[in-house]
Parts: C-alpha cells; sequence; structure tokens
C-alpha cells in the first residue's frame, strides 16, 4: 500500500463570480504547491473560506461557516484555517477577534500570495494578515489549468475594483480602485483557453464598460478574432457607461451572446440620485431602448434594491412601474443593507425591515409572472442550445441558449459537452426552457 501525505485543499465560495475566478486561482497555486483536493471540508489540512461583502447576509454566511470550522480545528490543531475575500479584506485583523481559530486573512489583491503566506503559517508565523490594496496593483499575467473545472466555458478576469462608489456599495473598499489588465495578458488567456478546447468566455470585472484602454467594445473586437471562441459573454456593467458602440457590437459580433446584465438598481430617480447612480430611470430607458433596436432578441437581466433609505411608497411605486415597462428576463433583487464605510449607512429615514419584506415579496411576485411570460414567449422558436451535459436519462439533456437561459431537451444520443445543437422550445418555466432536439 502506498501511503500519501499529500496535504488537501477545501475551498468554500461565497459571493460573485469574481470571487468564483479568485477560487479557481487559489485552487490552481495550491495544487501547484503540490496540495491536493479535498473532498469533504472535514478532511482538508487547509480551508479557504472565500468571503463576500456586498449585503449583510452573504457576510452572516461567510461568518456562520467560519464558525462552525471551531471545532474542526479543536480536533486537528494543524488545520490552517484562511479566509480570503471581501470580508477578510473588509475586516482585516479585526476578523481575527471573532474568529480566533483563523490563521490567514488574505484580500481579494494578494490572493496570488496564499502559498507563501500557509507556508509561512505552518512554520508558526502566524497570524498572518495580507490586506495591502494598492492603486497600482497589477494582475499578473495567469494561464488557467485546464484540468478542473468546466470543459467548456470560462470566466477570464479583465479588471478589478470599481471607481464608481455608489452610496450603498463596499466595493470600492474591499476591491480598491478600477485597474484593467492588458490586453495582451487578457487575449494569451483567452488563446490558452481555446487552444484548450474551451468554446465559451465569460469577460469578468466590476464594471467592464469602463474597461481600458483599448475600449471594452474594441477588447470584445480582439476576443471575437481567437479561433476556437464560440460564445462570448461579460458582466456586470454600469448603465451609466454603457456606450453606443458597445450597443452596435450586438449587431457587428456573431459570437457576442443576446444576453445583458444591466443593474437598474431603482426606478425613483431620487433614490438614483441618492444612490450616486449618476443616470435617471429615463436615461436608462433609452439605453434599454437603443439596445434592443441593435439586438431585437437580446434578453435583460438585473439587480434592483428595495428599501433604499428614504425609499417612500411613491419611489417604490416607480421600481414597479420600470420593471413592468422593461419586462426583465430575469432580475435579482435584495433588501438594503448597511454595509460598512458606504456613505447610505449615515442616510437618514432607514426603511423598516417589514417594509422591506413586503416591497420585495412584491416585487419578486411581479417579476416571475414576468418571467414566466417571457419564457413562453420562446415557444415554438428554434435556439442554438450549447450541451452543458445530461441530465436525467441518456436522452434528456441541458445546455444553455445564447440569451443564457437554460435548456433542457430530450433527443440525441452521444451528445457532448460543448456541441452545439439546435432545440425546438416546447414550453418556457419559470427558469428555464424545455425543447426537442431538432434533428437535420
Ligand atoms: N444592500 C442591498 N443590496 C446591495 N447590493 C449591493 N450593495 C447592497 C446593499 N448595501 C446589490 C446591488 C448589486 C448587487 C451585486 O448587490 O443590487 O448590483
Ligand atoms: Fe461580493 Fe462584491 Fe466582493 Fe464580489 S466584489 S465578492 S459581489 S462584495
Amino acid at each position: 500500500m502506498i501511503m500519501t501525505s499529500q496535504k488537501q485543499y477545501f475551498i468554500e465560495t461565497f459571493g460573485c463570480q469574481m470571487n468564483d475566478r479568485d477560487s479557481e486561482i487559489m485552487g490552481q497555486l495550491l495544487r501547484d504547491s503540490s496540495y491536493g483536493v479535498a473532498s469533504e471540508i472535514e478532511n482538508a489540512d487547509l480551508i479557504i473560506v472565500n468571503t463576500c461583502s456586498v449585503r449583510e447576509k452573504a457576510e452572516q454566511k461567510a461568518y456562520s461557516l467560519l464558525g462552525r470550522l471551531k471545532h474542526l480545528k479543536k480536533n486537528n490543531p494543524s488545520l490552517v484555517i484562511a479566509v480570503t475575500g471581501c470580508v477578510a479584506q473588509a475586516d482585516g485583523d479585526k476578523l481575527f477577534k471573532r474568529i480566533p481559530h483563523a490563521d490567514i486573512v488574505v484580500g481579494p489583491q494578494q490572493i496570488y500570495d496564499l502559498p507563501i503566506l500557509v507556508e509561512d503559517c505552518l512554520r508558526r508565523i502566524k497570524p498572518q494578515v495580507a490586506t495591502k490594496l494598492s492603486s497600482s496593483f497589477s494582475i499578473p499575467p495567469f494561464l488557467p489549468d485546464i484540468d478542473t473545472g468546466s470543459t467548456i466555458k470560462r470566466f477570464v478576469t479583465i479588471m478589478q475594483g470599481c471607481n464608481n462608489f455608489c452610496a450603498y456599495c463596499v466595493v470600492p473598499f474591499t476591491r480598491g480602485r478600477e485597474i484593467s489588465r492588458s490586453s495582451e495578458d487578457i487575449l494569451s488567456e483567452v488563446k490558452h483557453l481555446a487552444n484548450s478546447g474551451i468554446k465559451e468566455i465569460t469577460l469578468l470585472g466590476q464594471n467592464v464598460n469602463s474597461y481600458g484602454p483599448p475600449s471594452f467594445p474594441d477588447l470584445l473586437r480582439e476576443v471575437a478574432t481567437v479561433q476556437g471562441v464560440e460564445r462570448i459573454r461579460f458582466t456586470t456593467s454600469h448603465p451609466k457607461d454603457l456606450s453606443e458602440d458597445l450597443m452596435r457590437c450586438f449587431s457587428e459580433i456573431d459570437k457576442l451572446c443576446p444576453h445583458f446584465h444591466l443593474p437598474v438598481q431603482s426606478g425613483s430617480d431620487g433614490v438614483l440620485s441618492r444612490m450616486n447612480r449618476k443616470y435617471t430611470s429615463e436615461d436608462y430607458l433609452n439605453k434599454v431602448q437603443l439596445l434592443r433596436s441593435n439586438c431585437p432578441e437580446i434578453a435583460l437581466t438585473t439587480d434592483i434594491i428595495v428599501g433604499f433609505p428614504g425609499e417612500s411608497d411613491d419611489d417604490f411605486e416607480a421600481t414597479m412601474r420600470l420593471v413592468e415597462e422593461v419586462r426583465y428576463h430575469s432580475a435579482f433583487s435584495f433588501k438594503y443593507s448597511d454595509r460598512p464605510h458606504a456613505r447610505s449607512v449615515d442616510f437618514p429615514d432607514k426603511v423598516e425591515e417589514q417594509v422591506k419584506s413586503e416591497r420585495l415579496a412584491r416585487l419578486q411576485k411581479k417579476q416571475n409572472e414576468i418571467s414566466l411570460e417571457r419564457n413562453q414567449e420562446y415557444a415554438g422558436k428554434i435556439l442554438n442550445v450549447m450541451v452543458e451535459g445530461q441530465a436525467k436519462s441518456e436522452t434528456q439533456w441541458s445546455g444553455r441558449a445564447p440569451t443564457n437561459h437554460i435548456v433542457n431537451f430530450t433527443g440525441g444520443k452521444n451528445l457532448q459537452a460543448g456541441d452545439t445543437v439546435s432545440v425546438e422550445i416546447s414550453e418556457g418555466c419559470l427558469n428555464s426552457l424545455r425543447g426537442t432536439i431538432v434533428l437535420d
């Protein structure tokens, strides 16, 4: 019997796709430092909790998991616990007061130092705190590992940070100022992925519209020239920076998928102004109309906050009206929560929890009705679906339409993940479409 003493890591990720990508990077760095992947958190020698602090609930979830790790540390004192991500950045060494059994705290800019920090920790130089946020930081060139993760679609980070300072938002304080990666590094990462068989690329950043130089539309045009890339997506956008040039890309670039996540946050001009969003509901609606005239089949999704300080019944009704006017394909909606450093913490007229809950329920009910109706509009249409995997049986499959809808379909044997097939949609459900493969 061969005994192995390879140490194993386990990563739990909260929050956004930026965090998902950061977790992939940390995993790759650890595997390069000869760590293996633990199948269960209980078996790990190193646990990384990659946290999100965008909303109070996300932060609570991370702290609750960290709290539960106490007993693992008690049973195994050599276990190393690293806290990364936005909560780590926001709380720094204060985190040890609440979670004394944590060993390492690493902010988003310093994830590349994780293996060294773990080594130092094992040499008993602890606790380790790496939460520098520098405006001269540059994202190191980094070629993704193809052996783990999806074989068909990947995220590519194109920028870090945010300069917008929306009044409610913690991100500028946890991810720092906007820093764009060089287009050369982005393109070599995309080419590396495409050469390894990846077909769909999602370009990631807190506000990709302000990427540059080159401009974001020019970057998209360059990425589209990479052989092997079949689908391009991006997230996330700020409506104030959505240019007509970017809108034109949807009619110009075949590979650019007709899906746009355009967070509106509120339909009330007063609230938008206090949120420091720098657009009015009219500006937003004009952009939606222009986007749709450039790309009639585009599916729009959004983020909405209810109960921002001072949000009156009338303000909330304006949000409801906007949602009914735009008729989003889907929407993420949240109750406002105070976040550390955010300007709105000091705003008067906080909305009562119960009112926030009522507004959220009304909004979600309305949006669910719209999402269902929107999805039903696809019945009878034939969509190009990229296969992601088998569903329940040999002839049941799951994939994604260009609009990013999940499509569950029957028919077709021996399909491979990454194949694109034509599917006739028979039914639109709340969160997915159903159909049957069209055989040529
Ligand atoms: N409270 C509630 N929701 C928030 N978001 C960001 N900050 C807050 C906050 N303080 C939401 C926004 C954003 C999404 C990622 O999270 O809608 O677009
Ligand atoms: Fe959460 Fe925002 Fe940080 Fe992403 S950038 S992890 S959404 S706080």
